[in-house]
């Protein structure tokens, strides 16, 4: 995680329902100047091959856009949705595909984009899929990294920031399917509740 100023330490906004706050982690600059150097790491990996990127929905929505945006060359994307059965912290970790990719990947550098890595669990099963279909390369990028509750031995070839064991929402990410539409990432905070759980 970059350096936090004292100014986003202290400051608790109110949230969109009553007893929800948040606060800002990590702000619309430091992400857009992190997304920027991720997307230079991955150009001097992959000069000039063709990039297929594939969001995984819908949180790695803004962050898929932002980095196709400033990666250049020739890029394509395409989106896939899973969703993980079980509840909260103890999810069984079994992934199942809602929706698969529209085109096939065979033969090209693949770049699946996740908005972050949690258990991996998600990511193990996403990276056995793809493997079976082929691409010449491939490659994760994860906005978020929270290293701190791996299960699966997932790394990510490209990380924007490792973010403590916190809750957060904005830039795609949502707590109920609400605050995807904040542009800095932020804590969330429930009133009475240590933390939300995560599905
Ligand atoms: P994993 O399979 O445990 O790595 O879970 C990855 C998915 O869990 C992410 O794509 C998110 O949808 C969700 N998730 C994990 N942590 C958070 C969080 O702090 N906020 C919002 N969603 C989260």
């Amino acid at each position: 995680m970059g350096k936090e100023t004292k100014k986003q330490k202290v400051k608790e906004k109110k949230g969109h329902r009553s007893g929800e706050s948040v606060r800002v982690l990590i702000s619309q600059a430091q992400l857009r100047q992190r997304v920027r150097q991720m997307a230079r790491e991955i150009r001097r990996d992959f000069p000039d091959d063709p990039l297929h990127l594939i969001g995984v929905l819908k949180g790695s929505v803004f962050f898929l856009a932002d980095l196709a945006r400033e990666l250049g060359g020739e890029v394509s994307f395409d989106f896939m949705v899973v969703s993980s059965y079980g509840k909260g912290a103890d999810s069984t970790g079994e992934v199942k595909m809602i929706k698969d990719l529209d085109v096939s990947i065979e033969g090209k550098t693949v770049l699946v984009v996740e908005d972050i890595l949690d258990t991996g669990l998600t990511m193990k099963f996403l990276l056995r899929v793809f493997e079976e279909k082929k691409p010449k390369h491939l490659r994760v990028a994860v906005l978020l990294d929270k290293v701190e509750r791996r299960i699966a031995d997932v790394k990510a070839d490209y990380a924007g920031f490792s973010i403590p064991n916190e809750f957060v929402v904005g830039y795609g990410l949502d707590y109920d399917e609400r605050y995807r539409n904040l542009p800095d990432v932020c804590i969330l905070r429930l009133a009475g509740r240590a933390k939300p759980l995560i599905e």
